[in-house]
């Protein structure tokens, strides 16, 4: 009995060589392993907090003279030819400084707000927006961006000569920025940067794929018939005005029974509201589709926001060449026949010249002078049932127009058979005698 403790060293030894292999057993190294993954993982996250997330929206609003140029008086209307290209000039230089300096990547984009008459110049009163490290502050990133315009007007060759006494810049926060930008239009206020729709994959008939992100496409409504549902899209060209296709109200014209809804999905909205008031156009032919256009006037205005915007209108002399890339946007089928989608879809077309799409193998002569077609003649990209109504719109230089509406075609995203759309610079006289925009 006494001799025991021999026979356990001998025993043992075995036993503690087991232990050590049991150290690396299937359940501790798969701890071990979860452990490890659950350490990069969280590395990665608190990275990319910092470098991808950690970066906010600053808004400024800078205000100078510039001396090189001349007050004309169409600078007073915003929608004047002479304002959209004043502006676009000093938006482009704006870029420019910006972007060929240390700031690189963190400007986002600049909107002029108003051309002032001054006795030996032209003031300027504009908003500019960065992105910036959240934990950055307001005041540091306005002497950051002083300095860096400042050494632009030492080193840089600019087209306008801007009187540096006279600068002065401001921070302000984003309903601010709005409200400034408010007595613009076309302008999409996404909080952060949202790059021109993809060139790809935009097919929304054949091989619908791409859902609009929100305040991409501000302007967009959806008109629905109360306790029916969406019956067609619509755009906003005021707080209160709506523009839209004649044909939506063939099946019921009484205000009453229509209500509007913005934002990127149907249900929820983001917001709704009533109609008051339809006009359709006088000489609107349903046998033809002729003058298919239409106003609804809301009930209560709606408040811009990110989100919810109104769209320019074209001027009626604009000229858009055969093959100008343009996107029609709206909750409609993508396949023939198809059901209403929740969410708002978006399709990059190109325009198509009349004198094309009166061909005796395209539409034979049924496009008029208040149409426009839109489309590919290969088929594939097309609006559809439940379009109608809706936008087709023409970006110029961050400016959106609406160039089109909805209005018919053979089937949908047939080959020679492209979309066709009420022509709007053609109405552009109407709609201001109607609304006075
Ligand atoms: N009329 C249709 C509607 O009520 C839209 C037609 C558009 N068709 C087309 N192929 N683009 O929604």
């Amino acid at each position: 009995m006494m001799y025991v403790p021999a026979e356990f060293s001998e025993a043992d030894y075995p036993r503690v060589h087991y232990q050590r292999q049991q150290f690396w057993d299937p359940t501790r190294l798969s701890l071990f392993t979860v452990a490890i993954v659950a350490i990069i993982v969280i590395s990665i996250g608190i990275v990319t907090h910092f470098v991808v997330e950690g970066d906010k929206s600053f808004y400024y609003l800078a205000s100078f003279k510039v001396t090189n140029i001349k007050y004309k008086e169409n600078y007073g209307i915003k929608t004047s030819r002479e304002f959209i290209e004043r502006c676009y000039q000093i938006e482009r230089m704006m870029s420019r400084i910006f972007q060929h300096s240390s700031g690189k990547d963190r400007f986002i984009k600049s909107h002029v707000i108003q051309l002032s008459p001054d006795e030996n110049g032209v003031n300027i009163l504009m908003v500019l927006m960065f992105q910036y490290p959240s934990t950055d502050s307001a005041e540091r990133i306005r002497k950051k961006i002083k300095r860096i315009l400042y050494q632009s007007l030492k080193t840089q060759q600019l087209p306008l000569t801007i009187n540096k006494q006279s600068f002065t810049l401001t921070p302000i926060d984003s309903k601010k920025m709005r409200n400034f930008l408010n007595s613009r239009c076309g302008i999409r206020m996404t909080s952060s940067y949202v790059p021109l729709p993809a060139f790809f994959s935009t097919e929304r008939i054949v091989q619908g794929s791409k859902t609009a992100m929100e305040g991409e496409w501000p302007w967009q409504a959806s008109l629905q018939l109360i306790g029916v549902g969406h019956q067609c899209g619509a755009s906003l060209i005021s707080n209160t005005w709506l523009i839209t296709a004649a044909h939506c109200f063939r099946r019921n014209k009484d205000p009453r029974q229509w209500i509007a809804t913005f934002g990127t999905t149907i249900t929820p909205p983001r917001v709704r509201r009533n109609v008051a008031k339809i006009i359709i156009h006088e000489n609107y032919h349903r046998e033809t589709n002729e003058n298919d256009i239409a106003l609804a006037q809301l009930a209560t205005r709606v408040e811009f926001s990110n989100v919810v915007q109104k769209v320019c209108l074209p001027d009626s002399s604009i000229k858009l060449p055969p093959k100008t890339r343009v996107f029609v946007t709206g909750f409609g089928s993508i396949v023939d026949d198809g059901p209403t989608q929740n969410r708002l879809r978006q399709a990059r077309v190109e325009t198509i010249s009349t004198g094309v799409c009166n061909r005796k193998d395209v539409y034979d002569g049924l496009i008029t002078s208040g149409m426009l077609c839109a489309g590919f003649m290969e088929g594939k990209v097309d609006a559809c049932k439940g379009d109608s109504g809706g936008p087709l719109v023409y970006d110029n230089h961050d400016i959106w127009y609406l160039v089109g509406i909805v209005s018919w075609g053979q089937s949908c995203a047939r080959p020679k058979k492209p979309g066709v759309y009420t022509r709007v610079a053609q109405y552009r006289d109407w709609i201001a005698s109607k609304t006075g925009i």
